[in-house]
């Protein structure tokens, strides 16, 4: 990774996948003495200025991670300067991330999965639609992920 990496999360509304993953990779970041710039944000703009959905702010909390603080904010053209690497939570917004790319910007984009060792090209399922059980599995993807992350930024 860039010698000072700077990392945004993205999923579709910044209340439910990407403000877990930032909660994730504050806490993997911590834990591994790694001081970086992290946040997140969504490709839409439904949730603008709105705190995490409950459900995931109870996960977050689940693993002892606060999360309530954050507020959703949409992507922008700026944060291709901003962020070394952006995640996409999913294919849709990895196309609607890219869709947003000023021109010559060059912020390496991925999928989040990608850097979990054999889960390459999987997508974190939208949780906001189900019960709180998908919440789980969410918080299990996103924290193999900034682990994983955390591991190779060492
Ligand atoms: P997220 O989940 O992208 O993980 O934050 C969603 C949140 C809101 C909506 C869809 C997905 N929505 O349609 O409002």
């Amino acid at each position: 990774m860039a010698d000072n990496p700077a990392l945004l999360f993205v999923c579709l509304g910044n209340i439910c996948r990407s403000p877990l993953a930032e909660g994730a990779m504050r806490e993997a970041a911590e834990s591994a003495g790694l001081e970086i710039l992290i946040d997140s944000c969504g490709t839409a703009a439904y949730h603008v200025g709105a705190p995490p959905d409950p459900r995931s702010v109870q996960t977050a909390q689940t693993h002892g991670i606060d999360i309530s603080n954050l507020r959703g904010r949409q992507l922008c053209g700026a944060d291709f300067h901003r962020f070394t690497h952006i995640f996409a939570m999913d294919h849709q917004n990895l196309r609607n991330i890219e869709a947003v790319r000023p021109d010559g910007a060059e912020a390496h984009v991925c999928l989040l999965m990608d850097m979990v060792p054999g889960r390459e090209g999987a997508a974190i399922a939208d949780p906001y639609y189900d019960g709180e059980e998908q919440f789980d599995e969410t918080w299990e993807d996103v924290s193999a992920a900034a682990k994983a992350i955390a591991a190779r930024l060492r």
